[in-house]
């Protein structure tokens, strides 16, 4: 059980800093719609942030075709390992800058959103990256930033944090702030349904502990009872559906939105001892 302190510390920042939930799109033109919202919000110059093989096997062809159409000008950075460490955010930050990006655009799991999120905050911050790590560090808004997540589980697209590795301490930095919540996200049904069956299932246990964890922390607040309830529901309903048949393109719409509540629950309300055991 956390000590009191702690406890009230918690409290008092969900409050004070209540997180917001990014506008959603869903469905098989969700990332274009997201594009489409990004253009008629005044960025043309996107860094498309996502891993090789989302890249180099046509995933993003349909994206990158849809924004070149609209008169953007678009960079892609596909740097993205599994854990990304701080080089990788440096690397994306120089192509962010080097390109000068007005918008920041993560396609594929938690570890690009993750990345994204440091390199948007970065690209308008005058602190190093270092010196972002940490709780309420951010020092200016972020690069106007959208996702399209690929997996269904983190439930980064609505989290207020990022998790970057440290390969000199081997520690995991966090960061903290609700400005890493992204403008928007979309949840792309066409993309989605490329998830292997481990990794839905994998993903989905995720997001089941993130609304388990959630829905039984003694910082809950009614609305993350509410969405943890129903991502519960969502996912008992829909996860076993999307693992059968991961082209069941309605099971996976919900699973992701299911993560989604998930992650929105738990950025409020906080975690339990099943993710402190695995830190
Ligand atoms: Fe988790």
């Amino acid at each position: 059980m956390l000590h009191a302190p702690i406890r009230i510390a918690l409290r008092a920042l969900s409050t004070f800093y209540t997180p917001q939930k990014p506008l959603t799109f869903s469905g098989p033109d969700a990332a274009r719609k997201l594009a489409d919202l990004m253009v008629v919000n005044g960025q043309r110059r996107p860094l498309i942030v996502t891993d090789s093989f989302l890249l180099q096997n046509g995933m993003l062809d349909d994206l990158i075709t849809f924004l070149k159409g609209r008169s953007c000008h678009v960079t892609t950075f596909d740097g993205i390992i599994p854990n990304p460490t701080f080089a990788v955010v440096e690397a994306g930050l120089k192509a962010s800058l080097d390109n000068k990006c007005d918008a920041v655009f993560a396609v594929g799991g938690g570890s690009a959103i993750d990345a994204a999120k440091v390199i948007a905050a970065a690209s308008t911050s005058r602190k190093s990256v270092k010196k972002l790590t940490g709780t309420l560090k951010v020092d200016a808004p972020l690069l106007p930033f959208y996702v399209v997540p690929t997996t269904s589980g983190t439930g980064s697209e609505v989290t207020n944090a990022a998790v970057i590795s440290d390969t000199e301490t081997h520690k995991k930095k966090f960061f903290v702030d609700p400005k890493y919540i992204p403008i928007a996200a979309a949840f792309d049904t066409g993309l989605l349904k490329s998830l292997p069956a481990p990794m839905t299932a994998a993903n989905g246990m995720d997001a089941l502990t993130h609304a388990i964890e959630a829905y039984t922390s003694r910082n809950r607040f009614d609305d993350t009872d509410r969405d943890a309830a129903m991502a519960i529901k969502l996912l008992f309903e829909y996860l076993p559906i999307a693992y059968e048949n991961g082209h069941d393109e309605h099971a996976r719409e919900m699973v992701a939105l299911a993560s989604f509540l998930a992650g929105f629950s738990f950025t409020k309300a906080s975690l339990g001892y099943v993710h402190a055991i695995s830190h």
